[in-house]
Formats: structure tokens, sequence, C-alpha cells
């Protein structure tokens, strides 16, 4: 009898694991990614937005950060996705406007904490809302859960703003990407299609520890030498607006 109880049990469990809904299988933006804050999906004990964004795996970045600043002539920079501001309160950033933005409420709310008269925190989904026009938009470990209808559109999205640099997450020894649904990650190489980047400008190796992720790199462009031609016709109102290729 307590073995045929404990078989239940077990089969009853299962059941629920198998029922329960991923965060990639949500319908919205916003509702994917609130529920992998709510439920800590990345399993991090030092920072909400996952391993890759303790203060050990983003050292290097800290480190070349306020250089990539400074050779750019960086005065303002969108750091969309911000996430919890983690390590980056502790990049020594020196420029007049630092704005962080996220997709997920509970995010931005918590980061008011860290608002001064030169940085702000605002709510924006990098796919779709109006975005400010900036020296730098640096998009770190952000376009690598997108779908590719996504990331198309976020990058419409920075080309529309106006904006002059890019720097973003890349994994430069892939030879090939793959398509996913928003919510999931996959490492993205932007030199391949569907994307096709230009070489960067710079390339700051992030010194990833884990194994088979040691390329993931940050690469820096200028947004209007990107060769985005369809999306460069978007950002003017000429191409059709970027469809969803896979559901959500
Ligand atoms: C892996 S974290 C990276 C955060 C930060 N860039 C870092 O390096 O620590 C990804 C973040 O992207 C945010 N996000 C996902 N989709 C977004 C969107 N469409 N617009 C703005 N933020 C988004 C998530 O809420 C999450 O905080």
């Amino acid at each position: 009898m307590i073995a045929v109880k404990r078989c239940a049990r077990s089969i009853s469990r299962l059941w629920q694991r198998r029922r329960r809904v991923r965060p990639w299988q949500l319908e919205s933006m916003e509702a994917k990614f609130t529920a992998v804050h709510r439920e800590n999906t990345w399993r991090s004990a030092e920072s909400v937005s996952g391993r890759g964004s303790t203060r050990s795996e983003t050292e290097a970045i800290r480190r070349e950060l306020p250089g990539l600043i400074e050779q750019i002539g960086a005065r303002s920079i969108l750091d969309v996705p911000c996430g919890d501001f983690h390590w980056m309160q502790d990049a020594a950033l020196d420029v007049d406007t630092y704005i962080g933005a996220d997709v997920v409420d509970a995010i931005v709310e918590s980061n008011a904490r860290f608002a001064d008269h030169r940085r702000r925190f605002v709510k924006l989904d990098l796919t779709r809302d109006p975005l400010p026009r900036v020296d730098l938009v640096f998009c770190r470990d952000c376009l690598v859960h997108f779908s590719y209808a996504d990331l198309t559109a976020a990058l419409a999205n920075i080309v529309r703003s106006g904006s002059k640099y890019l720097a973003t997450t890349t994994f430069p020894d892939r030879p090939e990407n793959r398509d996913i649904l928003t919510g999931q990650w996959r490492p993205l190489n932007v030199q391949q299609p569907p994307l096709s980047f230009p070489a960067p400008i710079r390339l700051i190796d992030e010194r990833c520890p884990m194994k088979g992720y040691t390329d993931k790199s940050l690469g820096l462009w200028r947004i209007e030498e990107l060769g985005l031609d369809c999306l460069q016709s978007v950002a003017t109102g000429g191409c059709p607006p970027v469809s969803a290729s896979v559901p959500h």
C-alpha cells in the first residue's frame, strides 16, 4: 500500500513538472522575462541577471568598458537591458547620462535606488518602444535570448533611435547561428547570418570561464556601418514591419 502511494506521488510530481509553463512558452516579452525574474530561472545566487552578470564573470568587461567609452568619446549611454545593475554599479563610467532600461517592472523599480542626477532607469521593451538617441547603446547578454524575429526588431529599433555606436555580445568563433524561442538562450555570432555584421571596431574578450563558451565577447560597431539595409529602411519607414517568424 505504501509503495502504491509513493508511486502515485512520484507520478503526480512528474506530471506537474511536465505541465509547468516555461518562461519562453509565455506570450509577451514582458511576461517571459518577468517570470524569469520571479523564478530566478537563471539560477545565480548573486544576480537575478544570471551567472554571466556576477562580479567575477564581468571583471574583464568592467576593466575595459571605461577605455571603450573614452575611445569613442561617448557622453551618453543607453544600457539596455540593464538587468539588476549588479556589476554595472562598479563600472567606472565617465559619462554625463546613463539610462538603464529593462522590460521587467520589478527590476526597474528596484534599480531606482541607484538613480542620481546623471543616472536614471526606465521600463522599455527594446524590440518596440522608442529609444532615446545616445552615443552608445550597450546591449549585453540580450540578443542571445531573442528569436531571429525579435532580434531583428530590436536592431531595427536601435537603428531608428539615431544613436551612434552599438556594443553587444557576440561569440565570434561560432560558424553559424540557430533560431530559438525568445526567452531561451543560445550563443550568437552577430557576424554570421541572419545579422552578418562587419568586423567590429573593437572586440573585448570577456574571458568567460565556462567550458565551450570561452569566445564570449563584447563587440563595438558604428551603427551606420552595420550594413543592415532592410533595417535601415525600416528606420525610415521603407520596409514592411518585421513580423514574427516563429511562435513565441
Ligand atoms: C541576462 S540579463 C542581462 C542584463 C545585463 N545586460 C547584464 O549584463 O547583466 C537579460 C535582461 O534582459 C531583459 N530583457 C529581456 N527582453 C527585454 C526587452 N525586450 N527589452 C528590455 N529588456 C529586456 C531581462 O529582463 C533581463 O533583465
